[in-house]
């Protein structure tokens, strides 16, 4: 190449560098600033926030706490803050309120749902409750209030199995609404049960066939998936789990390599708390765009504006707490 381009690469290159270099620095400010913010608001409002696995790394990282459904439940459940902000989706920030209903709950997008939680309505659990000969229904925590309201009782994907065993097992069961998850506690207990056909579609894209590839490739590793995956790639795996116990099977596993097949944001939690060890992801396509609604600056608007208050009312709230209060009795 001519003398003279290369200087003129060479400078543009330099000229890139630069401006990638004053965009990070830029945006660590602005993130120091948020931070800064953050940690006022949070003691001048008595303050906690709670994040899901599945967050930005941002939120995560600015969490007091942050865990699976259950695990969070448990905290919302024990908080002494006045103010619990929950970094998830709406069927969590809802039963945080559920469980603390003395407490002022916030959830930065109000727009971070749950699309397999909207797969089951309360007039149609009626109908089908009344189809079946009013069987006992089992509620995965992914569903909303009312729903709750109108099943006997709740479980979470860290102890659907230990939930579904510990019933009469004469009980004809509705699972409600992840057809996957009830799939799965089905063969692990060996009950058969009415199946809601509802599912998650972030795990839906989590495919067999990437877990094969992947496996050919580091043949040394675990293959740890969601109990929420398809049954086809869940026959794959070597453990099934919630995203809490992925965490910590992570750290105590002696394995060096771990192939992690559920929505991509736990991977920023595993590297953080195992630095030494290798995850590999089954799908770079499992994202769950409610979960990235919620970013840092959201966070701090939230507590500023007091907003958005997530309160179950009391009506609903006095029935679906019996449903949650089960579970956790239980587990
Ligand atoms: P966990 O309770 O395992 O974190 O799962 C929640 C969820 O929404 C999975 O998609
Ligand atoms: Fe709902 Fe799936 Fe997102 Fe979990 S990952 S919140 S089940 S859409």
């Amino acid at each position: 190449m001519p003398r003279f381009f290369q200087i003129y690469f060479m400078f543009n290159l330099t000229k890139i560098d630069k401006n990638k270099k004053e965009k990070m620095l830029t945006k660590n400010n602005k993130n120091q600033a948020l931070v800064d913010k953050l940690i006022q608001l949070k003691k001048q409002r008595n303050a906690v926030i709670l994040a899901h696995n599945y967050q930005l790394g941002e939120v995560q990282d600015m969490a007091d706490f942050v865990g699976d459904s259950l695990d969070l439940s448990r905290k919302a459940a024990k908080t002494r803050a006045e103010v619990i902000v929950f970094c998830g989706v709406q069927f969590m920030a809802e039963t945080a309120s559920i469980l603390s209903p003395d407490k002022i709950v916030l959830l930065p997008d109000i727009n971070a749902g749950c699309p397999m939680a909207n797969m089951v309505t309360v007039e149609k659990l009626k109908e089908k409750k009344q189809k079946y000969g009013y069987p006992y229904v089992v509620c995965y925590v992914n569903s909303a209030a009312e729903v709750k309201a109108e099943s006997d009782i709740c479980c979470t994907s860290a102890n659907a199995v230990k939930i579904v065993r510990g019933l009469d097992q004469r009980k004809k069961v509705l699972f409600i609404p992840d057809q996957y998850l009830g799939h799965y506690v089905s063969s692990q207990v060996g009950k058969e049960m009415i199946l809601w056909p509802g599912y998650c579609p972030t795990h839906l894209r989590i495919l067999p066939q990437d877990i094969a590839r992947l496996r050919k490739d580091h043949p040394q590793a675990k293959v740890i998936v969601h109990a929420e995956c398809r049954p086809e790639v869940i026959s794959l795996a070597d453990e099934v789990q919630s995203t809490g116990v992925m965490c910590r099977y992570a750290k105590t596993t002696e394995n060096n390599e771990i192939i992690v097949g559920t929505e991509l944001g736990i991977i920023h939690r595993l590297r953080k708390e195992n630095p030494e060890k290798k995850f590999f992801s089954v799908s770079e396509q499992a994202i769950c765009p409610n979960m990235k609604l919620i970013t840092l600056e959201k966070v701090v608007w939230s507590l500023k504006e007091m907003r958005y208050q997530i309160k179950v009312p009391a009506r609903i709230a006095n029935r679906a707490g019996k449903a949650v209060d089960r579970m956790l009795e239980l587990t």
